[in-house]
């Protein structure tokens, strides 16, 4: 086990998970950690190596997340070194204690549990806020990371608490996100390219993490099956041209600059 070594996976819609990623290993490198930072829709569960500290960073969806992201985690390798592992989310309002129970399955699997926290982050669907709040929410959360990444360099390390309540919650939304196939979800946000809009650039199927978006040089076309509504196509879009019947209002976490560092 080499205890200098973190490999952070992340996923992230928006940014807001990114940018948490980020900053985890900004003061971890600070501390002289040698850190990596994968996108989990680039990554491999089964390569991950189990000799180093492994972190894991996902927003969170209906109080759990996205099917990528499960995939990711249930079919991570069981262990028998204790490996260990942290995991921290982004959310916009409330997770359920999403975080400890993830923890709780990679216990099963033999990892030591050093940490999971929910981070307060800008809304990035339905709720989104105006800009000046979401600034707000992202210091106030770079803080509490900070405070969260140099607990994770403690020797001495608290046990992540679950309890029967958010147990039950977790069995429930895991029965509703597992469903995510069945296209239910995709049906009741159904994206739509406005044609008058799109100057068929492509950016959008670029960036889709779940490669769900069909793009031949004429108008892109979603494939529904794979849509882990993450909000990324239709947020980062540059004229605006995907609308969804709930979307009102996107949000963008990221510069142009971090959108070449996180997206390619
Ligand atoms: C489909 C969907 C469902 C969401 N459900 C929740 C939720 O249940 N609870 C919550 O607090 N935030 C929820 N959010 C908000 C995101 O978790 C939050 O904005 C997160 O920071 C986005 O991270 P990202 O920018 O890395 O994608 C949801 C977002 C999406 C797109
Ligand atoms: S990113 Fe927007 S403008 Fe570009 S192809 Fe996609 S929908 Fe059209
Ligand atoms: S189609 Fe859009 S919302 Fe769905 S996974 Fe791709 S980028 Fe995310």
């Amino acid at each position: 086990m080499d205890n200098t070594i973190v490999d952070i996976y992340f996923f992230t819609g928006t940014g807001n998970t990114f940018l948490a990623a980020s900053k985890i290993a900004q003061i971890l490198e600070s501390k002289n950690y040698k850190v990596s930072v994968s996108d989990i829709a680039k990554s491999e569960a089964a390569s991950i190596n189990l000799s180093h500290i492994i972190g894991i960073g996902f927003p969170i969806a209906f109080w759990n997340t996205f099917p990528i992201v499960k995939n990711f985690i249930n079919t991570l390798p069981n262990t028998e070194n204790a490996t260990k592992v942290f995991i921290f989310t982004t959310m916009g309002d409330s997770s359920l204690n999403a975080a400890s129970n993830f923890g709780h399955v990679l216990k099963n699997k033999g990892y030591k549990l050093i940490g999971a926290s929910s981070f307060l982050m800008p809304n990035n669907f339905i709720a989104v806020q105006k800009e000046s709040k979401n600034i707000e929410k992202r210091e106030k959360a770079y803080k509490q990371l900070q405070t969260f990444a140099k607990s994770l360099t403690d020797t001495d390390i608290k046990p992540v608490k679950t309890n029967s309540f958010f147990k039950l919650c977790f069995v429930i939304t895991n029965f509703i996100t597992d469903r995510w196939k069945g296209k239910l979800f995709q049906k009741i946000v159904k994206f739509k390219i406005q044609k008058k809009k799109c100057i068929k650039c492509g950016f959008c199927a670029k960036i889709c993490p779940a490669k769900n978006i069909d793009f031949n040089g004429t108008y892109p076309t979603f494939k529904a099956r794979n849509c882990q509504i993450c909000m990324r196509c239709i947020s980062y879009c540059p004229q605006k041209a995907i609308k969804s019947v709930l979307i009102r209002k996107t949000y963008q976490a990221l510069n142009k600059q971090e959108q070449e560092k996180c997206f390619f």
